[in-house]
């Protein structure tokens, strides 16, 4: 058989949402992949420690040991879709060093061991595709990388995680508990192996690394994210929000400033007339500021075996079309992280106190005369302007909350603010702040 008819033989480890979702897809639309690729697509080898219920993988050979499929000669590509940075590194590192071109889904590996993992498969003329790493079906990556090549990138801003944005939407629309929905995020297979990924926002930290990588043409500096969870978030402020004409979103943020680059994942509070703010349920969406383009946004579902699978069988596409190339050397086609390798720049990351974001505050104060003058003269003290200040009725005992709306300010000043009226003898409850985006170009 002429090599450009012979199937490209792939090998799955992982058999979970991601990749029974792979498997089952790459069957369902053969012909249609085939009439894109040119050559069809065969998953010779599976590596899974337990099977799939809704996988029939009758004729495919299945090991236990990853191992197994990471070194059988036969296999071309291997798709990796176990997830985990321990034996899911060795099981790309030895699949790279083996002559074969890699698929992940995995952003906690790219995240944290992604520079030396590319610049193996740079070494070895090997790709590494990651389209299902960031923002599930969402070809998020081909637009960095791709589409918008041509612009000077200013910010990106995302709902990268599905499970933490379906939590937050339903406790909004529907007042439900935080343990509840993540519950069924879960069942739904949404979330990680170990859910505080999601709500702790880390797993968006490991996606908001790659994208900062391939809008700026640097690193991957997973420990340079600061990241925010939405654990503590409560129906009050979601609800004040909502009454103050904004949403709370899970946001992660990368934007370049004179000084440097920030990267940042944390609760925020989004104007209502942005789309983004309209994005909900376990759908992502991510915002992208260029020059000379403009705003542009890109939305879909963010997690689950169908949108996830979409990306990966994509990723398969592009790295068999590679294949076919008179160049056999992937390196020719687009470069990792979007940028040549010996171009990527060595910006600082902002540290958080050197980030200036407007804030949402809530105080839960004794009410006595005087009370809002004694904040906002601290507020003053430390040059930051009020927006908006709201004195809601009182809750309990007298305790009333006191909601202000800032002016974007620098962190150090917001903290500085914040220590201060510690000291305030009728505070009640520690001081609630919460990042404020106005997202505008
Ligand atoms: N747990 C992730 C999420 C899955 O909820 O977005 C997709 O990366």
């Amino acid at each position: 058989m002429h090599d450009k008819q012979r199937p490209v033989r792939v090998g799955i480890v992982g058999l979970g949402t991601v990749g029974g979702g792979a498997f089952n897809l790459l069957k369902a639309n053969a012909d249609e992949i085939a009439r894109r690729t040119g050559r069809p697509i065969l998953v010779s080898h599976i590596g899974s420690r337990r099977d799939h219920p809704g996988c029939d993988t009758q004729g495919v050979k299945v090991s236990r040991d990853v191992f197994a499929v990471v070194h059988d000669p036969e296999i071309d590509v291997l798709v990796e879709v176990m997830g985990g940075t321990t034996i899911a590194r060795e099981v790309v590192t030895q699949a790279l060093e083996s002559g074969k071109h890699v698929v992940t889904a995995n952003k906690a590996l790219l995240a944290e061991h992604g520079n030396e993992i590319f610049a193996l498969a740079e070494a070895r003329g090997r790709f590494v595709a990651f389209e299902a790493a960031v923002a599930g079906g969402v070809p998020i990556i081909k637009v960095l990388r791709e589409g918008l090549a041509a612009n000077r990138i200013h910010a990106v801003a995302g709902i990268i995680n599905g499970t933490g944005n379906f939590i937050l939407t339903e406790m909004r629309d529907k007042a439900r508990d935080f343990i509840d929905v993540l519950k069924e995020a879960q069942e739904l297979g949404y979330a990680e192996a170990d859910p505080t990924f999601d709500v702790e926002g880390i797993d968006a930290a490991h996606k908001l690394t790659i994208l900062a990588a391939l809008a700026f043409g640097i690193p991957l500096q997973f420990s340079k994210v600061y990241t925010e969870g939405i654990s503590a978030l409560t129906t009050l402020d979601v609800a004040y929000a909502t009454e103050l004409g904004y949403r709370i979103k899970h946001l992660g943020l990368t934007r370049r400033t004179g000084d440097g680059i920030e990267m940042r994942v944390h609760p925020t509070l989004i104007p209502c007339d942005r789309l983004l703010s309209h994005v909900d349920g376990v759908k992502n969406a991510v915002l992208v500021l260029a020059d000379p383009v403009g705003s542009t946004l890109y939305y879909g579902s963010g997690a689950g075996a169908g949108p996830t699978a979409s990306a990966v069988v994509a990723d398969l596409v592009d790295v068999v079309r590679a294949m076919q190339d008179h160049s056999p050397d992937a390196r020719a086609r687009v470069p990792h992280l979007a940028f040549q390798p010996d171009a990527l720049n060595d910006t600082p990351i902002l540290p958080m106190i050197q980030v200036e974001t407007a804030f949402y505050l809530r105080l839960m104060v004794e009410d006595r005369p005087g009370v809002l003058a004694e904040v906002t003269g601290i507020l003053s003290r430390q040059g930051i302007n009020i927006e908006a200040i709201i004195q809601k009725p009182a809750h309990d005992a007298g305790i009333i909350p006191v909601i202000i709306l800032t002016r974007p300010v620098l962190e150090q000043h917001m903290n500085d603010a914040i220590s201060a009226m510690a000291s305030i003898p009728v505070l009640r409850e520690p001081v609630v702040r919460i990042r404020v985006e106005s997202l505008d170009a």
